[in-house]
């Protein structure tokens, strides 16, 4: 049966992606953690687990983000084309989410306090864009996925050198979040300017700073 869904079946979905994205533990993925069984860590200092922690705790907000601009963009924008498109990606974010979570509860550590302010500013950001345009929302979404590589590739270096675990996490999610940048930029997305791609760095670092800790 082909159903159309209406405005209300739509709050729905979209209200309970938002508690999926923010409850820790609700988040659901599709494929299983890049972190299997088989990978062991090395012995790690509760120094060394606390900054891992931290450095995860970065890495699921990011993820939060992600989830948020796709939603934003997704209630905004036409994009008839390619929505089934992001919406592939924005189930790959789900399983980062996931991931980034489990290996959170691994270090007896904890998602950050601040993603509903995250989550909300990047859900504006996201609708912004997608209001302005396809092209516009689009390279947004591909700037976005390049800074998270750019973190990502980062954090795969600062991680303590006995954390294989997160690094496993870490690479697979760098590998999909190229992936998506590619997919943005193929369906028409806009390459941003120089200054625009500082100006969101800026805005990853203080989510950076906070995160680490909260
Ligand atoms: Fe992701
Ligand atoms: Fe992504």
């Amino acid at each position: 049966m082909n159903r159309n869904y209406s405005h209300a079946d739509n709050l729905i979905h979209q209200f309970d992606t938002v508690l999926r994205t923010l409850i820790p533990r609700a988040a659901v993925a599709s494929r299983p953690s890049p972190a299997t069984a088989d990978i062991q860590d090395d012995e790690m200092t509760a120094d060394e687990r606390r900054h891992a922690a931290g450095l995860m705790r970065v890495n699921h907000t990011g993820e939060v983000c992600a989830q948020a601009l796709y939603q934003g963009q997704g209630c905004t924008a036409k994009l008839p084309e390619v929505r089934s498109q992001m919406e592939h990606s924005a189930q790959e974010e789900i399983d980062h989410l996931a991931w980034c979570d489990e290996r959170l509860q691994e270090l007896d550590s904890r998602t950050s306090v601040l993603n509903p302010v995250f989550y909300a500013a990047s859900f504006g950001l996201g609708a912004v864009a997608g209001a302005i345009g396809d092209r516009i929302s689009l390279g947004f979404v591909a700037a976005t996925e390049e800074q998270v590589g750019k973190h990502l590739d980062e954090h795969m270096v600062k991680l303590p050198a006995g954390d294989h675990r997160s690094r496993a996490v870490l690479r697979q999610m760098a590998i999909d979040e190229a992936h998506h940048a590619h997919l943005a930029l193929e369906a028409g997305g806009a390459r941003f300017p120089a200054p625009v791609k500082f100006g969101m760095s800026l805005m990853s670092k203080v989510m950076t700073k906070s995160v680490y800790r909260f």
